[in-house]
């Protein structure tokens, strides 16, 4: 999965973190871009975007990486 991560507008900090093995939590973004180049807002204060490119509600991640491993 590729992504790319927008600020909130007035704040350019934008928090990552890998999860090992699961997806990757933003904290501060305003949006991200898919691998399609689609915009997605982001309403909340994490969000979790799938790196393991099986989850059925692309960019986000929808558990189905524990079903992976
Ligand atoms: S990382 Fe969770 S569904 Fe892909």
């Amino acid at each position: 999965m590729t992504a790319a991560a927008g600020g909130r507008r007035g704040d350019s900090d934008v928090e990552v973190t890998l999860c090992p093995g699961g997806p990757m939590l933003l904290r501060g973004a305003s949006h991200v871009v898919g691998e399609d180049g689609a915009r997605h807002e982001v309403q909340r204060s994490v969000v979790a975007v799938c790196r393991c490119g099986s989850s059925a509600r692309a960019p986000w991640c929808d558990g189905t990486h524990k079903l992976l491993a």
